[in-house]
């Protein structure tokens, strides 16, 4: 697998699919989350509206990992995800690796080849961007899959720096 980095909008991304760091009522929120809901447009929420009438009524549980297809975006497929909130007393680094392995594991589901992922937890949920690369990259590195390219996109100049470093 190529692990690949671009500094910019996920949302513009020609990849089969794009990770969401959403949260759990999956109704979409701010950050990325807002941007691929905002460019997208009505028929994600629709399906993710579909989603917890189902199997998820309870919300999707941190680090784990459901996909809906992208609608007006140029990749075929979003898939959400729930990182941790980032926390000085409890490690939820665990959680956070979870979030890549079962994000590519919906992807092998899928059929997708090439997947883009953000830097969760990263924004909103405070994670500090040095420390989420690190685990970042060693669970996609780790993961057992058949994505051929896993591109991380990084919204600005420091997130950029802390994964072209460990990289
Ligand atoms: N493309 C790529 N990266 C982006 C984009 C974009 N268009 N927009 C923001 N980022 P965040 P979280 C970066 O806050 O910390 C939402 O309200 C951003 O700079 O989007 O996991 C959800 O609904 C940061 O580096 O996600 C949840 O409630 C990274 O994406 C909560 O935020 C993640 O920041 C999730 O918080």
């Amino acid at each position: 697998m190529e692990v690949t980095l671009v500094q910019g909008d996920i949302t513009e991304q020609r990849v089969d699919a794009i990770v969401n760091a959403a949260n759990s009522s999956l109704m979409g929120g701010g950050g990325v989350d807002g941007a691929i809901h905002r460019h997208g447009g009505p028929e994600i929420l629709q399906e993710c509206r579909k989603l917890r009438a189902g199997h998820y009524g309870k919300g999707l549980p941190t680090g784990m990992a459901v996909a809906t297809t992208a609608g007006r975006l140029p990749a075929r497929w979003v898939i959400h995800t729930v990182g941790p909130v980032h926390s000085r007393s409890d490690d939820r680094s665990e959680l956070l690796a979870s979030c890549h392995v079962e994000s590519l594991r919906v992807a092998d589901e899928l059929g997708a080849a090439t997947v883009a992922f953000p830097a969760i937890s990263t924004g909103i949920y405070g994670w500090p961007v040095d420390d989420a690369a690190r685990i970042a990259l060693d669970a996609v590195r780790g993961a057992r899959t058949s994505v051929r390219e896993v591109r991380f996109v990084l919204f600005d100049a420091v997130a950029y720096a802390a994964f072209e470093t460990l990289l």
